[in-house]
């Protein structure tokens, strides 16, 4: 049985939770691959409201087995405290020892480092996700398999922690981080989440082996790529298709699928060029409908309308195969909706989208404008229920991205889904 990947396609909060708690039903492994807990997916069910940071979101089934791939950085406050609220014993979580782990100093860092940045910051969300990268990439990193072996971790943490503070009180003249609170939490994570520590590519391959379905849960989306988004208005890791190989330890040729999840609109949380964002009226009465704040931080995320130059793009970088697209039910009532089909930048016209931040800042969308619709598509499940206006709008993306579309997602819990055709087919 292949993998199916099923990733943002834009710059995040595209309902990728939603979703994977709908296909999870029948699969042996869901698998997070990149980001830590910058991310925040909101899985709603019979059994609840779940907002979840680190863990996947197919904890809601109990067959299934939810991975944290070697490429997540994973901060164990947060894992432990995700682990007992939804009650997650080992045989239902793993943990690659091969993670790196968030430490409080990055945390420390990250705020600081923004705060330094003023004007030009990133509006990371203070996770101490881009710090835990750079030590991961400079080979400073500590990894969750160390706190395995803690004596060894406590013959190298000093030295670490010792330059670590000069950064922080000597660059930024923040308040050192305590040695022995560090200790103290190593401790308590080394007994706590020893028994989840695995070697999590064996599970991947075996499950692949024995005919396993294995969904690859994004986390961020492509334009906040470190390669191929906006950068260096990005996150820290590669949520596009790439990562997933890496981040997993697993080979192109396991997939049956790659699927991209577009919301009907666009949001995005933090700075950076966003050349179809509305301002206004219009922004609030999307962001206040759909309830557009962000998961892991409260921030009001900025909205526009569906840019179908950075959809295409980000459809071509991942090798799309199916488009998924959420939230299509916020767009009932409108009498009219607009589409980005082109930019205009620097007065030359354009599908191509530039990832450079000063030229897409310059971009001016060049809008489509398409009848609305009346009709309420929420909670819809069947194609038959789809008015002409919506289907209309669909096949518009479609045409735009050039990617068919699979699932449409029509309101967050998971029965508001229609198939349209089987993405793991
Ligand atoms: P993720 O990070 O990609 O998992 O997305 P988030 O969970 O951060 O944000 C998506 C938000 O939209 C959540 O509050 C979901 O409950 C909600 N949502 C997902 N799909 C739909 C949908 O089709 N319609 C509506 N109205 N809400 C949705
Ligand atoms: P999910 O998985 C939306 C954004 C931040 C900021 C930039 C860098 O829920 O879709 P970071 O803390 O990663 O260094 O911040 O990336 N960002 C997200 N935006 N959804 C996310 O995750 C995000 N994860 C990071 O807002 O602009
Ligand atoms: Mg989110």
């Amino acid at each position: 049985m292949p993998a199916y990947a099923v990733i943002g396609a834009q710059w995040g909060d595209e309902g990728k939770g939603k979703i994977i708690d709908f296909l999870a039903e029948n699969a042996a492994i869901i698998a997070r691959y990149s980001g830590g807990n910058n991310a925040g997916h909101t899985v709603i069910n019979d059994a609840g409201t779940f907002k979840l940071h680190l863990v996947p979101s197919g904890i809601c089934w109990p067959h299934t087995m939810n991975v944290i791939g070697n490429g997540v950085v994973v901060d164990p406050e947060v894992l432990l405290k995700e682990i007992s609220e939804n009650k997650l014993d080992p045989s239902r979580l793993a943990v690659s020892d091969r993670a790196h782990l968030i430490m409080p100093y990055h945390i420390v860092l990250d705020k600081l480092e923004e705060a330094k940045r003023g004007d030009a910051a990133i509006g990371t969300t203070g996770r101490g996700v881009g710090p835990a990268y750079v030590d991961k990439v400079s080979r400073q990193g500590l990894r969750v398999g160390e706190l395995l072996d803690p004596e060894d971790l406590a013959l190298r943490l000093p030295e670490i922690v010792a330059f670590k503070n000069e950064i922080i009180t000597k660059i930024y003249g923040g308040e050192p981080v305590d040695l022995d609170d560090i200790f103290a939490l190593i401790n308590k994570w080394a007994s706590d989440l020893a028994p989840y520590i695995r070697p999590v590519e064996n599970l991947i391959a075996d499950a692949l082996d024995n005919d396993g379905k294995v969904i690859v849960e994004g986390a961020q989306g492509a334009l906040l790529d470190l390669d191929h988004g906006t950068y260096p208005f990005v996150t820290s890791s590669n949520p596009t298709v790439g990562g997933t190989l890496t981040g997993l330890g697993m080979g192109p040729r396991s997939y049956g699928g790659v699927a991209g999840v577009y919301k009907a609109y666009c949001t995005r949380v933090g700075a950076g060029p966003f050349p179809t964002e509305l301002h206004g009226e219009e922004a609030e009465q999307i962001r206040v409908q759909a309830g557009e704040f962000g998961t892991t931080t409260g921030r009001a995320r900025r909205i526009g309308w569906f840019d179908g130059v950075a959809g295409r793009y980000s459809a071509r970088v991942n090798g799309f195969d199916a488009m998924i697209i959420t939230k299509l039910d916020i767009l009932d009532g409108w009498d009219e909706i607009k589409v980005c089909v082109a930019y205009e930048i620097d007065g030359v016209r354009t599908d191509q989208f530039p990832v450079d931040a000063a030229t897409l800042d310059r971009a001016k969308p060049i809008y489509e404008t398409i009848q609305g619709w009346t009709e309420s598509t929420r909670a819809i499940t069947k194609p038959e229920q789809l008015n002409d206006g919506a289907r209309a709008y669909i096949k518009k993306l479609e045409e735009l991205v050039g990617v068919p579309t699979k699932i449409l997602s029509t309101g967050p819990r998971r029965e508001e889904t229609l198939v349209l055709e089987d993405f793991l087919a």
